[in-house]
């Protein structure tokens, strides 16, 4: 898969054993920042890597802050944004086969290496089952165009 990834100062703890893992398991991954532990604000981040997916430039994104939440939620403005913030494996597989997924995220101070390396491989593992979840997915989809329009592009 090709994966664009990035993380706010305190995301930047994980995000670069992160990047190995996923060229071990043969990906393709961009890092959109952080680069240093200069403290710096997590909807950046959240939104650049939303952005890249979002306009099909990645298969899926991944994204680190402290909790993993403040960038999850930035991430989740985007519209076909659907990012899942998981401390553990078994949300991370079903979001994407239940809930199709584009952006996993996670935060460094919540889970160590270990368990997010086994968040990561079970999230880019599963696949989206499509059928009953496909209509529950669309009507997400359905909300954002709502919400989204031409007049309000930002749903505000
Ligand atoms: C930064 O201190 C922290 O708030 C951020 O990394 C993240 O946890 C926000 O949700």
């Amino acid at each position: 898969m090709k994966l664009a990834i990035g993380g706010d100062h305190v995301g930047l703890e994980l995000k670069p054993a992160i990047i190995d893992y996923l060229k071990e398991l043969g990906h393709e991954v961009e890092d959109f920042g952080a680069y240093s532990t200069d403290r710096t604000n997590y909807p950046k981040y959240g939104r650049i890597v939303a952005e890249e997916v979002a306009t099909n430039n990645f298969d899926g994104g991944i994204l680190i802050c402290g909790t993993g939440v403040g960038i999850s939620i930035s991430a989740n403005k985007v519209k076909g944004i659907r990012a899942v913030v998981c401390s553990e494996p078994y949300s991370a597989k079903l979001s994407k086969e239940h809930n199709n997924t584009n952006i996993l995220a996670f935060g460094s101070r919540v889970v160590g290496l270990e368990l997010a390396k086994m968040i990561v491989k079970e999230w880019l593992d599963a696949e989206f089952e499509g059928g009953r979840h496909a209509r529950r997915v669309g009507m997400i989809g359905d909300m954002e165009n709502d919400y989204h329009t031409e007049d309000n592009p930002c749903g505000c």
